[in-house]
Protein backbone atom coordinates (compact mmCIF):
# COMPACT_ATOMS: atom_id res chain seq x y z
CA UNK A 1 0.00 0.00 0.00
CA UNK A 2 1.55 3.08 -1.08
CA UNK A 3 2.00 5.82 1.69
CA UNK A 4 1.45 8.83 -0.64
CA UNK A 5 -1.07 8.19 -3.92
CA UNK A 6 -1.13 11.38 -5.65
CA UNK A 7 -3.69 11.18 -8.37
CA UNK A 8 -4.79 13.39 -11.39
CA UNK A 9 -3.18 16.07 -9.49
CA UNK A 10 -3.72 19.97 -10.89
CA UNK A 11 -2.94 23.02 -9.36
CA UNK A 12 -3.47 26.14 -10.55
CA UNK A 13 -1.50 29.92 -9.71
CA UNK A 14 -3.85 32.72 -10.61
CA UNK A 15 -2.93 35.52 -11.61
CA UNK A 16 -3.98 39.37 -13.33
CA UNK A 17 -3.34 37.35 -16.82
CA UNK A 18 -5.32 34.23 -16.20
CA UNK A 19 -4.84 31.10 -14.40
CA UNK A 20 -1.40 29.28 -14.80
CA UNK A 21 -1.86 25.16 -14.70
CA UNK A 22 1.28 25.02 -13.13
CA UNK A 23 1.13 21.29 -12.36
CA UNK A 24 -1.39 19.10 -15.05
CA UNK A 25 -2.80 15.45 -13.91
CA UNK A 26 0.10 14.47 -12.33
CA UNK A 27 0.05 10.92 -11.19
CA UNK A 28 2.87 9.27 -9.01
CA UNK A 29 2.60 7.11 -5.40
CA UNK A 30 5.54 6.62 -3.16
CA UNK A 31 5.69 3.57 -1.23
CA UNK A 32 7.01 3.65 2.95
CA UNK A 33 10.81 3.82 3.16
CA UNK A 34 10.93 5.41 -0.85
CA UNK A 35 13.04 7.80 -1.76
CA UNK A 36 11.37 9.54 -5.06
CA UNK A 37 13.21 11.74 -6.96
CA UNK A 38 11.70 14.71 -9.00
CA UNK A 39 13.58 16.31 -11.97
CA UNK A 40 13.02 18.72 -14.66
CA UNK A 41 14.08 22.34 -15.99
CA UNK A 42 13.12 25.56 -13.98
CA UNK A 43 9.60 26.34 -14.19
CA UNK A 44 7.93 22.88 -14.83
CA UNK A 45 6.28 22.61 -11.77
CA UNK A 46 7.95 20.53 -9.73
CA UNK A 47 8.18 23.20 -5.96
CA UNK A 48 3.87 23.05 -7.24
CA UNK A 49 3.49 19.62 -7.28
CA UNK A 50 5.59 19.58 -3.48
CA UNK A 51 3.83 22.48 -1.96
CA UNK A 52 0.23 21.23 -3.20
CA UNK A 53 0.40 17.96 -1.11
CA UNK A 54 0.78 20.02 2.37
CA UNK A 55 -1.28 23.47 0.26
CA UNK A 56 2.12 25.42 1.35
CA UNK A 57 2.01 28.00 -0.94
CA UNK A 58 3.65 30.86 0.93
CA UNK A 59 1.10 33.74 0.13
CA UNK A 60 0.65 33.19 -3.55
CA UNK A 61 -2.93 32.74 -4.73
CA UNK A 62 -2.69 28.81 -5.60
CA UNK A 63 -5.57 26.02 -5.21
CA UNK A 64 -5.10 22.50 -5.75
CA UNK A 65 -8.15 22.24 -8.78
CA UNK A 66 -8.34 18.85 -9.19
CA UNK A 67 -7.32 15.56 -8.14
CA UNK A 68 -6.66 13.47 -5.26
CA UNK A 69 -3.59 13.24 -2.74
CA UNK A 70 -4.26 10.26 -0.51
CA UNK A 71 -2.03 9.88 2.63
CA UNK A 72 -1.93 6.19 3.74
CA UNK A 73 -4.82 5.11 1.29
CA UNK A 74 -7.19 6.65 3.92
CA UNK A 75 -7.27 10.47 3.75
CA UNK A 76 -7.19 12.85 0.95
CA UNK A 77 -5.52 15.63 1.78
CA UNK A 78 -6.62 18.06 -1.21
CA UNK A 79 -10.14 17.90 0.11
CA UNK A 80 -9.07 18.52 3.90
CA UNK A 81 -9.75 21.27 5.87
CA UNK A 82 -7.15 23.64 6.56
CA UNK A 83 -7.03 23.06 10.51
CA UNK A 84 -6.90 19.12 10.16
CA UNK A 85 -4.03 19.43 7.53
CA UNK A 86 -2.43 21.47 10.03
CA UNK A 87 -1.78 18.48 12.38
CA UNK A 88 -0.42 17.10 9.26
CA UNK A 89 2.00 19.47 8.51
CA UNK A 90 5.37 18.28 10.92
CA UNK A 91 3.69 15.89 12.69
CA UNK A 92 3.14 13.39 9.50
CA UNK A 93 4.48 15.01 6.50
CA UNK A 94 7.62 17.35 6.93
CA UNK A 95 9.11 20.31 4.20
CA UNK A 96 12.32 21.18 4.04
CA UNK A 97 12.56 24.61 1.89
CA UNK A 98 15.02 25.21 -0.75
CA UNK A 99 16.23 28.35 1.41
CA UNK A 100 16.49 28.13 4.84
CA UNK A 101 16.19 32.07 6.09
CA UNK A 102 12.92 32.29 4.44
CA UNK A 103 11.86 29.31 5.78
CA UNK A 104 13.41 30.30 9.09
CA UNK A 105 12.42 32.88 11.87
CA UNK A 106 15.02 35.46 11.69
CA UNK A 107 14.56 37.06 14.72
CA UNK A 108 14.72 33.46 17.14
CA UNK A 109 17.34 31.55 18.14
CA UNK A 110 18.13 28.19 16.71
CA UNK A 111 17.44 26.27 19.65
CA UNK A 112 14.19 28.40 20.59
CA UNK A 113 12.83 27.59 17.37
CA UNK A 114 13.91 24.03 16.94
CA UNK A 115 12.54 23.41 20.29
CA UNK A 116 9.37 25.10 19.24
CA UNK A 117 8.37 22.10 16.59
CA UNK A 118 8.76 19.31 19.54
CA UNK A 119 6.77 21.74 22.67
CA UNK A 120 4.16 22.37 19.79
CA UNK A 121 3.33 18.87 19.33
CA UNK A 122 4.23 16.77 22.44
CA UNK A 123 3.79 17.66 26.12
CA UNK A 124 7.21 17.94 27.29
CA UNK A 125 9.36 20.43 29.35
CA UNK A 126 11.54 22.75 28.15
CA UNK A 127 14.55 21.30 29.46
CA UNK A 128 13.16 17.76 28.25
CA UNK A 129 12.77 19.79 24.84
CA UNK A 130 16.33 21.02 25.14
CA UNK A 131 17.52 17.79 25.70
CA UNK A 132 15.75 16.76 22.45
CA UNK A 133 17.71 20.04 20.69
CA UNK A 134 20.80 19.15 21.37
CA UNK A 135 19.98 15.70 20.18
CA UNK A 136 18.45 16.51 17.25
CA UNK A 137 21.56 19.19 16.40
CA UNK A 138 23.94 16.12 16.92
CA UNK A 139 21.70 14.15 14.70
CA UNK A 140 22.64 16.33 11.74
CA UNK A 141 26.05 16.85 12.68
CA UNK A 142 26.02 20.23 14.00
CA UNK A 143 29.42 20.66 16.30
CA UNK A 144 29.48 21.88 19.78
CA UNK A 145 25.53 22.25 19.46
CA UNK A 146 25.43 23.57 23.14
CA UNK A 147 27.28 26.81 21.70
CA UNK A 148 24.86 27.15 19.19
CA UNK A 149 21.68 26.74 20.80
CA UNK A 150 21.62 30.74 20.76
CA UNK A 151 22.91 31.50 17.32
CA UNK A 152 20.07 33.88 15.44
CA UNK A 153 20.03 32.18 12.15
CA UNK A 154 21.53 34.98 9.80
CA UNK A 155 24.92 33.85 12.17
CA UNK A 156 25.11 30.75 10.54
CA UNK A 157 26.45 29.74 7.63
CA UNK A 158 24.36 28.08 4.89
CA UNK A 159 24.92 24.50 5.34
CA UNK A 160 24.49 25.04 9.16
CA UNK A 161 21.27 26.58 8.19
CA UNK A 162 19.99 23.66 6.15
CA UNK A 163 21.14 21.28 9.26
CA UNK A 164 18.83 23.55 11.66
CA UNK A 165 15.90 23.14 8.97
CA UNK A 166 16.66 19.43 8.88
CA UNK A 167 16.33 19.25 12.32
CA UNK A 168 13.29 20.79 12.51
CA UNK A 169 11.48 18.63 9.87
CA UNK A 170 13.43 15.49 11.51
CA UNK A 171 11.99 16.93 15.04
CA UNK A 172 8.46 14.90 14.71
CA UNK A 173 9.61 12.37 12.81
CA UNK A 174 7.60 12.48 10.34
CA UNK A 175 6.43 9.19 7.86
CA UNK A 176 7.59 11.54 4.73
CA UNK A 177 9.76 14.63 4.04
CA UNK A 178 9.32 16.59 1.26
CA UNK A 179 12.93 17.88 0.51
CA UNK A 180 12.30 20.60 -2.32
CA UNK A 181 16.12 21.42 -3.39
CA UNK A 182 16.99 20.97 0.08
CA UNK A 183 21.18 21.15 -0.96
CA UNK A 184 20.97 23.55 -4.39
CA UNK A 185 22.67 26.24 -2.63
CA UNK A 186 25.61 24.76 -0.36
CA UNK A 187 29.02 23.45 -1.63
CA UNK A 188 29.51 19.62 -2.90
CA UNK A 189 31.17 18.83 0.54
CA UNK A 190 28.31 19.85 2.61
CA UNK A 191 25.42 18.77 -0.01
CA UNK A 192 27.24 15.25 0.30
CA UNK A 193 26.64 14.90 4.39
CA UNK A 194 22.95 16.26 4.07
CA UNK A 195 22.15 13.53 1.17
CA UNK A 196 23.71 11.41 3.43
CA UNK A 197 21.65 12.66 6.25
CA UNK A 198 18.47 12.11 4.96
CA UNK A 199 19.27 8.60 3.51
CA UNK A 200 20.43 7.82 7.29
CA UNK A 201 17.07 8.48 8.28
CA UNK A 202 15.62 6.34 5.65
CA UNK A 203 17.24 3.55 6.49
CA UNK A 204 17.15 3.58 10.13
CA UNK A 205 13.38 5.15 10.50
CA UNK A 206 11.88 3.66 7.23
CA UNK A 207 10.89 7.12 6.04
CA UNK A 208 10.07 8.51 2.69
CA UNK A 209 11.50 11.01 1.19
CA UNK A 210 10.18 13.18 -1.93
CA UNK A 211 13.65 14.68 -3.14
CA UNK A 212 13.22 17.10 -6.15
CA UNK A 213 16.38 18.83 -7.38
CA UNK A 214 18.21 19.68 -10.73
CA UNK A 215 20.89 17.73 -10.37
CA UNK A 216 21.06 14.02 -12.05
CA UNK A 217 24.00 13.32 -9.67
CA UNK A 218 21.73 13.14 -6.66
CA UNK A 219 19.09 11.72 -8.00
CA UNK A 220 21.39 9.15 -8.93
CA UNK A 221 23.01 8.77 -5.54
CA UNK A 222 20.21 8.66 -3.26
CA UNK A 223 16.79 7.94 -4.80
CA UNK A 224 15.01 4.88 -5.57
CA UNK A 225 12.32 5.73 -8.49
CA UNK A 226 12.00 9.20 -10.43
CA UNK A 227 9.65 11.05 -12.48
CA UNK A 228 10.65 13.80 -14.88
CA UNK A 229 8.43 16.39 -14.85
CA UNK A 230 7.95 19.08 -18.14
CA UNK A 231 5.51 21.95 -18.25
CA UNK A 232 3.58 21.04 -15.47
CA UNK A 233 3.39 16.80 -16.53
CA UNK A 234 5.92 14.15 -15.65
CA UNK A 235 6.92 12.82 -18.84
CA UNK A 236 9.01 9.70 -17.81
CA UNK A 237 8.67 7.69 -14.78
CA UNK A 238 10.73 4.45 -13.25
CA UNK A 239 13.40 3.09 -11.46
CA UNK A 240 16.42 5.14 -11.47
CA UNK A 241 18.91 3.09 -12.99
CA UNK A 242 15.60 2.13 -15.95
CA UNK A 243 15.09 5.81 -16.66
CA UNK A 244 19.07 7.16 -16.07
CA UNK A 245 20.44 4.18 -18.07
CA UNK A 246 17.43 3.90 -20.94
CA UNK A 247 15.55 7.05 -20.72
CA UNK A 248 12.97 6.58 -23.56
CA UNK A 249 11.22 9.99 -23.89
CA UNK A 250 13.69 12.91 -26.22
CA UNK A 251 12.94 15.25 -23.47
CA UNK A 252 14.68 12.77 -20.46
CA UNK A 253 17.43 12.19 -22.97
CA UNK A 254 17.51 15.95 -23.65
CA UNK A 255 18.15 16.53 -20.20
CA UNK A 256 20.52 13.86 -19.43
CA UNK A 257 22.84 15.42 -22.43
CA UNK A 258 22.03 18.98 -20.47
CA UNK A 259 22.84 18.50 -17.23
CA UNK A 260 26.25 17.54 -15.40
CA UNK A 261 26.70 14.38 -13.89
CA UNK A 262 28.63 12.14 -12.77
CA UNK A 263 28.20 9.42 -15.50
CA UNK A 264 28.98 11.95 -18.05
CA UNK A 265 32.17 13.53 -16.74
CA UNK A 266 34.18 14.57 -19.37
CA UNK A 267 31.55 14.25 -22.18
CA UNK A 268 30.40 17.86 -23.51
CA UNK A 269 27.17 19.23 -22.63
CA UNK A 270 24.31 19.83 -25.18
CA UNK A 271 22.23 22.31 -24.22
CA UNK A 272 18.14 21.93 -24.75
CA UNK A 273 17.22 24.34 -28.02
CA UNK A 274 14.48 26.35 -26.89
CA UNK A 275 12.81 27.20 -23.66
CA UNK A 276 10.06 25.53 -21.86
CA UNK A 277 6.75 26.80 -22.86
CA UNK A 278 4.60 30.25 -21.22
CA UNK A 279 2.12 27.28 -19.20
CA UNK A 280 -0.55 30.30 -19.80
CA UNK A 281 -0.96 29.43 -23.14
CA UNK A 282 0.90 26.01 -23.23
CA UNK A 283 1.42 23.91 -26.45
CA UNK A 284 -1.25 21.31 -28.05
CA UNK A 285 -0.58 17.79 -27.54
CA UNK A 286 2.91 16.75 -26.14
CA UNK A 287 4.85 19.76 -24.08
CA UNK A 288 7.96 19.14 -25.34
CA UNK A 289 7.13 18.48 -29.30
CA UNK A 290 8.48 22.45 -30.25
CA UNK A 291 11.76 21.42 -28.60
CA UNK A 292 11.74 18.09 -29.70
CA UNK A 293 14.27 16.97 -32.76
CA UNK A 294 12.38 13.97 -33.24
CA UNK A 295 8.93 15.20 -33.65
CA UNK A 296 6.22 15.36 -36.41
CA UNK A 297 2.87 16.71 -36.71
CA UNK A 298 0.81 14.15 -34.39
CA UNK A 299 3.21 15.21 -31.57
CA UNK A 300 1.34 18.49 -31.49
CA UNK A 301 -2.13 17.38 -31.81
CA UNK A 302 -4.32 16.92 -28.72
CA UNK A 303 -4.92 15.05 -26.52
CA UNK A 304 -2.18 15.28 -24.52
CA UNK A 305 -0.16 12.11 -24.23
CA UNK A 306 -0.40 9.95 -21.38
CA UNK A 307 2.60 8.06 -19.63
CA UNK A 308 2.27 4.32 -20.93
CA UNK A 309 4.76 1.52 -20.12
CA UNK A 310 6.32 0.57 -23.20
CA UNK A 311 7.43 -2.85 -24.86
CA UNK A 312 10.66 -4.12 -23.72
CA UNK A 313 11.47 -1.81 -20.81
CA UNK A 314 11.26 -2.65 -17.24
CA UNK A 315 8.40 -3.08 -15.20
CA UNK A 316 7.11 0.38 -13.72
CA UNK A 317 9.04 2.47 -16.02
CA UNK A 318 6.95 4.30 -18.55
CA UNK A 319 7.15 7.65 -20.25
CA UNK A 320 4.67 9.46 -22.22
CA UNK A 321 6.03 9.77 -25.84
CA UNK A 322 4.24 8.71 -28.74
CA UNK A 323 7.03 7.95 -31.00
CA UNK A 324 7.79 4.66 -31.90
CA UNK A 325 5.52 2.73 -29.63
N1 LIG B 1 3.95 32.49 -7.00
C1 LIG B 1 3.60 32.21 -8.27
N2 LIG B 1 2.69 32.97 -8.93
C2 LIG B 1 2.32 32.68 -10.19
N3 LIG B 1 2.77 31.63 -10.90
C3 LIG B 1 3.68 30.83 -10.29
C4 LIG B 1 4.14 31.06 -8.95
N4 LIG B 1 5.02 30.11 -8.63
C5 LIG B 1 5.10 29.31 -9.70
N5 LIG B 1 4.30 29.74 -10.71
C6 LIG B 1 4.11 29.11 -12.03
O1 LIG B 1 4.18 27.73 -11.85
C7 LIG B 1 5.17 27.17 -12.72
C8 LIG B 1 5.89 26.07 -11.96
O2 LIG B 1 6.66 26.66 -10.94
P1 LIG B 1 7.49 25.81 -9.91
O3 LIG B 1 7.98 26.77 -8.88
O4 LIG B 1 6.69 24.68 -9.44
O5 LIG B 1 8.70 25.29 -10.81
P2 LIG B 1 9.98 24.44 -10.39
O6 LIG B 1 10.00 23.24 -11.27
O7 LIG B 1 9.96 24.21 -8.94
O8 LIG B 1 11.18 25.39 -10.83
P3 LIG B 1 12.59 25.66 -10.09
O9 LIG B 1 13.47 24.54 -10.54
O10 LIG B 1 13.03 26.97 -10.65
O11 LIG B 1 12.37 25.69 -8.61
C9 LIG B 1 6.06 28.31 -13.15
O12 LIG B 1 6.52 28.14 -14.45
C10 LIG B 1 5.15 29.50 -13.06
O13 LIG B 1 4.48 29.64 -14.30
MG1 LIG C 1 11.20 24.83 -7.39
Amino acid sequence: MPLLSVQDLVTEFHGPSGAVRAVDRVNFDIQPGEIFGIVGESGCGKSATCRSILRLFGGANARVAGGRIMFDDRTDLASLPERDLGKIRGNEIAFIFQDPLTALNPTMRIGRQIGEVIENHAKVSRREARERVLGLMRDVHITSPERRLDAYPHELSGGLRQRVMIAMALALQPRLIIADEPTTALDVTVQDQILRLLLDRRDKMGTAIIMVTHDIGVISEICDRVAVMYAGRIVETGAVDDVLDRAQHPYTKSLLAALPSLAQQGKPLIPIEGSPPNLLAPPPGCRFAPRCTAAHGNCSQDPAPVLMHRRGTASGHADACILER
